[in-house]
Parts: structure tokens; sequence; C-alpha cells
């Protein structure tokens, strides 16, 4: 990476940022000497598996239409709109609306938005640690302060509504909450998110919910009640991401769900931040919805059998102990408390050839842990991994 200082000021909120921290953990591949066989790599969360063939080639034709090379409505277009909308709707039993969807380059630029939306510089949030890195990156380059919220292995990392009522203060804007949750793979129980909801609704602040990892859930019972209370969109904000459940990472798109008067707000930002989201993608997923829901629900019955096989996986190996495991990760305490996080991490990549990240990329106190993306790779794999980590003293 270049070093040189960059050739004029910038924004010092943004000088202040750490790098990106998965290219450094990438980096720990080219220094394994494959002796412990191939690397196996569980740093960053993706897709094991491609799109299904038919979507590929729905994909393919609506890149043959001109009109996916023209500009688009600023929202999304309103079939995936109205797409989003109903399968929510379909899986959280509640009727939501067209109206109340706006489509965004992926879940991180929906956060970007709704931060934007939220709060300006000086405001606070409430921000459990660990946290997913490129949220708290986002509120330290917006200048929003983040209060943080301790969520503890005793009780499988589930932040507590009580701490955080505590938290609350004149200039809090919102409470932001990810489940199931990245890094720790938690799911927070349904009577816990309503809690939140129902604390933010007193204190009149917002709650932040990012679900990207929805689908991995069990399909016969909704992750949360909040859409069925009709005054949901007085409180919730929902983020949304296609990358995962969809397979399609490279084609960013994610969604917000909000009220009406919410995303007529966000309107102005997406036109400036862009002008409206890629299009070839964006009416293959409204028929993805309904035609792939199959091919959607089988990999999110593997993402359950990966992670049982995880579980089974640590339990095998001494000292190292799994404290959550849920949708696409596992947040594992390793078993030296004298050394760093990164350190074992490292070590972990070239003595062991297992990539996984140091718990620390994903907030303060978090030196004992590392995040182990275990939707990365097969069952068969994952099985391999007890071997691995004994090679490491
Ligand atoms: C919690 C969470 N939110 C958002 C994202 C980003 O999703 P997208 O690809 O839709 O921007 C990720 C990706 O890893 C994530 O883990």
């Amino acid at each position: 990476m270049n070093a040189l200082p960059p050739p004029f000021s910038l924004n010092r909120r943004v000088l202040a940022v750490d790098a990106p921290p998965i290219p450094e953990a990438q980096a720990w591949k080219g220094l394994y000497s494959g002796d412990a066989g191939p690397m196996i790599d569980l740093s960053q969360a993706v897709p094991s598996t491609p799109p299904p063939t038919a979507m590929l080639e729905m994909l393919a034709r609506a890149a043959l239409n001109p009109e996916a090379s023209r500009y688009g409505p600023i929202l999304g277009d309103p079939a995936l709109r109205a797409a989003h909308a109903a399968e929510t709707g379909r899986l959280y039993q509640a009727p939501l609306r067209e109206a109340e969807v706006a489509i965004t380059a992926g879940c991180n630029q929906a956060f970007v938005t709704v931060m934007m939306a939220l709060a300006g510089a000086g405001d606070r949030v409430i921000l459990p640690v660990p946290w997913y890195f490129n949220h708290r990156m986002v509120l330290d380059m917006l200048g929003i302060e983040a209060d943080i919220l301790q969520a503890r292995p005793e009780t499988g990392f589930v932040p507590d509504v009580a701490q955080a009522a505590a938290l609350i203060g004149p200039s809090t804007r919102a409470i932001i909450l990810v489940t199931p949750n990245n890094p720790t793979g938690a799911i927070y129980p349904p009577p816990v998110i309503e809690a939140f909801a129902t604390l933010c609704r007193a204190k009149g602040i917002a709650l932040v919910l990012d679900e990207t990892y929805r689908d991995f859930l069990d399909p016969g019972a909704p992750p949360h009640r909040l859409f069925q209370d009709a005054r949901w969109s007085e409180t919730l904000i929902s983020l949304y991401s296609f990358s995962k459940a969809h397979a399609i990472p490279g084609h960013r798109l994610g969604a917000i769900l909000a009220g009406e008067a919410v995303i007529r707000e966000i309107a102005k930002l997406l036109d400036c931040i862009q002008i409206c989201p890629a299009r070839v993608a964006q009416g293959v997923v409204a028929r993805a919805i309904d035609s792939e829901r199959g091919w959607r629900e089988a990999q999110g019955a593997e993402l359950a059998r990966r992670a049982q096989a995880t579980r089974e996986a640590f339990a095998r190996v001494p000292g190292w102990q799994l404290h959550s495991a849920g949708a696409y990760f596992a947040y594992v305490a390793h078993p030296w408390p004298q050394r760093s996080a990164a350190e074992v991490a490292r070590r972990l990549a070239l003595e062991s050839g297992v990539l996984a990240l140091p718990g620390p990329y994903f907030g303060t106190g978090q030196e004992r842990h590392l995040r182990f993306a275990f939707a990365n790779v097969g069952i068969e794999t994952l099985r391999a991994l007890p071997e691995r980590l004994q090679l490491l003293s």
C-alpha cells in the first residue's frame, strides 16, 4: 500500500479512520506456505455459491435491454420496491407497501444514507460492541458520536435494553442493532428486539435494524413482530441486503424500509449519492424474489448445517470456546489470554492455513475473540478445522 501522505489536506474525520481491515487479513494469505493444506478462508463474508443458473441467465438478458442503460427512478424500480415490500410482509406477516421502500447500492449504502438522514456531526447514536466495522467507520467519518453498549459472551452477545436506556441523552438519535449479528452470529430473540423498539418509541428516537442476514433464519417464524404494529414506522428503520440471500454482492443492491415521510427525505440523499440504483439486477431480483425462493431456503438450510458443523468442530479442540454462532458467523475465544487476537489470527493463517478476523476489527475489548465466517466453505472443510487449529501452539 502507498504510504505517502495525501498531497493536500483532507477531511480530518476521514484521515482519523483506520484503513479498511479485510485487506490486511487477506494479505496473510500470501505469506502462508501451504504446508497444512489449502487455505481455508473464513475472513470476508461471501456467498459460497454463485446465484442459480436461471438467475444468471436473466441477468444476461437484462443487460441486453437498452432500458437498463438509462437512468431509473431515484428510489429504485417500482417492481423491486413492491416485491421487497411484499416479501418482507410475507416473512414478517405484516402489510408493507412499495412507498415504504428505497432501493440502494447495497446495505452499506443504506446505512450511510440512513445515518446522514438521522444525525449530524455532534449528534449521538447507541452502538453495541462488537460492531460491524463499516458502521463504526461511517459514524466516525460523519462526526456522529457512538455511545457504546457492551454485548457480552455471558448473554450470548445479545445487548441489554436497560443498559441502552441508561445511555440515552438529549442528543441521542438512534439505537443501531444488527441481527443476525455480524460479527458474533448472535440472533436476537424477538422479545429483545421488541423491547428495544418500545424503548426507542418512549424516547422518540429511531431503531435502526440491519437485517442483512435475515434470510438465514427459520423461514417459518418472523425474526420480530415490529412490522405487525400499525405504528411501526414511528420507530423502525429496517435495512436489508440482496447480496447474501441472492448471492449477488457484485450487483450492489440493498434496501431501506421506513415510513413514507422518512423515505421522502432519504430520496434527497439518494438523488445525490446514487441518482438511481444500478438497473440491470433490479428487475431480475424483483422476479427472483418469488421464482428463486426455494433456492434461497435451501441455502438457508445449508447454512444452518454449516453452523452446526462449526459448533461441533470447535467442541473438539481444547482451549477454543465458541461463544456464539448463527447465520454466517461464529465468534470464538482463542486459548491464549496473553496473546493479542491479531497475533493469533496471523499465526493461524501462517501456520494452520485458516484465515479468520481478529476481534479488535470489531471494536474495543475484543482481544480474546476471532470471527470465523463459516458460511464461506462447505461442511467437509469445516470438519477439517480441528486438525488445523491444533497445529497452533
Ligand atoms: C451487517 C452487514 N451489513 C451490511 C453489509 C453490506 O452488505 P451489502 O453488500 O449489501 O452492502 C454486510 C456485509 O458483510 C454486513 O455484514
